[in-house]
């Protein structure tokens, strides 16, 4: 069986490769993005393998149906970027990999609130140039902080336990609250309750019609006057001219993001010899409390090896006819 393989970098073809060697499959890897641009060189494969920002779009789909092709692998786990309805119509199976580490998300995301916190971007610069000055470094401790996370999965759950052992006080909003806690230490709020109380709040629900863009202008008007917003989500959920806007009148104290909105053709690539076109971006790095990091959180060793492993098994189940339910998007 011949998978084409899009978006992919060395890092990942290094992977591929050697989970592979228990698969057997034909891997062609295309460092190109997949788009309407780029459908041909899925030609006389049996499946294609895509990735964040990826192009799965009505057009795309359709494309590639055309060409035989009945099996989209993600080898991520948000498919906010497939038109569902028309995979749908065109008979195409979507798998995914759900869950690959959500520690990696978790810890990434402590990384980034403690950044903001005690400026280690700051200070890092600072004395690789000799500056052993601490004017502007004043931090700030988490314990006691209340600390609102939009959304309870699997990410959430993990760095819920994180937190706990800051003494952080942790709040939470879900539409689909855990029937169980366990041993975390939360409470749930409504949403508007979570933006009126919360010293930092960090995103972990998915990007849908509901939750585009509902970081804007009047959501912030809701939240503390300081306050800090943390994304290792999809740039969707915040509307960046907004965050802007809040961190020019200081409403916001703090930003973190991992993704963007915008980041498709950004992010992923080394741009550092390039003019970046994206003026909201370059606003946004020229703030000293604004931290970017380029779509990173995912990726460990750990989340690595288990995105490929299960990308590669998800394969295996569909052309073996016992189809792993539990990572199907649609079929
Ligand atoms: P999950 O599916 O385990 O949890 C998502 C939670 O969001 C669920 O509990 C769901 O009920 C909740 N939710 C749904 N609609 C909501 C709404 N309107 N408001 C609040 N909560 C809502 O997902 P997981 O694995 O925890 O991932 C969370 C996010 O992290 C996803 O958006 C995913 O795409 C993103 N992600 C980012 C990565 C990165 O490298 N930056 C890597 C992996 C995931």
């Amino acid at each position: 069986m011949k998978i084409a393989l899009f978006s992919i970098k060395s890092y990942d073809e290094d992977f591929f490769k050697k989970a592979n060697k228990d698969f057997g499959f034909e891997l062609s890897f295309f460092e190109t993005k997949l788009s309407i641009n780029t459908t041909e060189l899925a030609k006389g494969h049996d499946a294609i393998c895509a990735f964040v920002n990826d192009d799965l779009s009505s057009e795309v789909l359709t494309a590639i149906s055309d060409l035989g092709i009945k099996l989209i692998l993600m080898r991520c786990a948000g498919f906010n970027n497939i038109d569902l309805k028309r995979a749908k119509e065109l008979g195409i199976t979507i798998m995914r990999v759900p869950e690959y580490s959500p520690y990696a998300v978790a810890e990434h995301t402590l990384g980034m609130i403690l950044n903001l916190s005690r400026k280690f971007h700051k200070a890092y610069n600072r004395t690789r140039e000799g500056n052993f000055s601490l004017n502007g470094l004043m931090g700030f401790e988490l314990s006691k902080k209340t600390i609102g996370l939009i959304g309870t999965g699997k990410i959430a759950q993990v760095l819920i336990k994180i937190l706990n052992g800051f003494g952080a006080r942790v709040i939470a909003f879900d539409p689909y609250p855990l029937a169980d806690k366990g041993n975390l230490d939360f409470e749930y709020t409504s949403l508007e309750e979570l933006y009126q109380s919360a010293d930092i709040i960090s995103m972990h629900c998915p990007l849908n019609d509901k939750t585009f863009h509902m970081i804007n202008s009047e959501t912030i008007s809701q939240m503390k006057d300081g306050v800090i917003i943390v994304n290792t989500s999809r740039g969707g959920l915040l509307y960046t001219k907004d965050l802007i806007r809040g961190l020019k009148t200081k409403k916001i104290a703090g930003l973190a993001i991992d993704v963007y909105e915008e980041e498709a053709d950004i992010f992923f690539e080394d741009k550092s010899t390039s003019i970046i076109e994206d003026d909201s971006l370059m606003r946004l790095l020229s703030f000293p409390n604004v931290l970017v990091t380029g779509h990173q959180a995912f990726f460990t060793d750990v989340a690595m090896n288990n995105i490929v492993e299960t990308t590669l098994n998800n394969a295996k189940s569909y052309f073996s006819e016992k189809l792993l339910d539990r990572n199907l998007v649609s079929a």
